[in-house]
């Protein structure tokens, strides 16, 4: 069975492609290398250089696939409310492309790489899949347009799709086969990590007077193996119809400290660091049900302990001291 994975050089594409290579599918990754880097894709799976925009290239690979995962999109939300053009190009015009190809090649089997980001400010915790959808940043909302694109291509196109909505995906593969660094990262972990590895010399907390234990931001950060595996039992599961919205998280939180402190546990190194304000856009708490995924994709979280999540990804940002 042959499984395109679009975005599949970067961070989480990656590592999707490790288990599906390792679970004996034939993989082609399609990436434009704007994030991500070739040599983080399996030498297994064949690589493609090029974007989701370009008609041509999809109308070639189209033919030769059973099933895509679907995951090359820009991620950061802060910028995607500066810049929200290249998210328009990006996340929505390159999948509507991907989209129309399939369906005029009658492919109809599709993984959606969606966030919590749809769901907007938590109405309440833990967040389920019955929350409503009201995204707070333009990111989200790219997301959530696809979602339900596919959602109309699923009654006027007969498509299977499962959009799966990561919370805070962190860590790396443990058998150290995925070595390169995020560039310019935006997320915590990495940015901790940058600390550590003297990369950079200190980082900023958004905030510690939240209505929270320790002050800090809690968060479902959830390890990027276990997100992968989900992709596999999701593609198994993409002919049952009546499973399209899941969310992948653990249903356990950390606070900014959590991790910082888990850091210098683990690396033995000082994270140098000062509080600044609140940044925009981010809820004081945010975790997920995992009820859901575990009830229809048979998978639960088994990598996602902080402790493990900071040594996978410190063993790869060690080496860069
Ligand atoms: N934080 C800091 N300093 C930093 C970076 C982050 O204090 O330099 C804090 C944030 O304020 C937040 C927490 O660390 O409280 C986690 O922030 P991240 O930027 O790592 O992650 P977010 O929770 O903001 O968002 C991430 C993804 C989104 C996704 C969301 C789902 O980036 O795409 O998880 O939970 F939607």
């Amino acid at each position: 069975m042959k499984i395109l994975v679009t975005g599949g050089a970067g961070y989480i594409g990656s590592h999707i492609v490790l288990e599906l290579c390792d679970e004996g599918y034939d993989v082609l990754v399609l990436d434009d290398l704007s994030l991500g880097n070739e040599s983080s894709v399996d030498k297994r799976a064949e690589f493609i250089k090029g974007s989701t925009l370009d008609e041509q290239i999809l109308k070639k690979l189209m033919p030769e696939v059973d099933g895509i995962i679907h995951l090359a999109s820009f991620k950061s939300a802060g910028e995607s409310m500066i810049n929200p053009s290249v998210y328009t190009q990006n996340n929505i015009e390159g999948t509507l492309r991907l989209i129309d190809v399939m369906s005029s090649y009658n492919k109809k089997n599709i993984i959606f790489s969606s966030t919590a980001a749809v769901y907007g400010n938590p109405q309440y915790l833990p967040v389920d899949e019955n929350h409503q959808t009201n995204p707070i940043n333009y990111y989200g909302f790219t997301k959530l347009m696809i979602e339900n694109t596919l959602g109309w291509y699923k009654d006027l196109k007969g498509f299977n799709f499962i959009a799966l909505r990561y919370f805070n995906a962190a860590g790396y593969d443990k058998e150290n086969r995925i070595l390169n660094l995020e560039n310019k990262p935006q997320n915590l972990i990495p940015i901790i990590m940058e600390c550590a590895a003297g990369i950079r010399r200190s980082m900023q907390i958004f905030g510690d007077d939240y209505n929270t234990p320790d002050g800090t931001c809690l968060r479902d950060y959830i390890h990027v193996t276990d997100l992968a595996k989900a992709h596999i039992n999701a593609l198994r599961r993409i002919n049952d119809n009546n499973t399209i919205f899941i969310n992948l998280g653990t249903g356990f939180t950390h606070s900014v400290y959590d991790v910082i402190r888990t850091v210098e546990k683990i690396t033995s190194k000082k994270i140098n660091y000062s509080v600044t304000n609140r940044r925009e856009g981010d809820p004081a708490k945010l975790y997920s049900s995992s009820s859901f995924a575990k009830k229809s994709l048979g998978w639960v979280a088994k990598n996602s302990d902080l402790e493990n999540i900071i040594k996978t990804t410190w063993s790869i940002y060690k080496t860069r001291v």
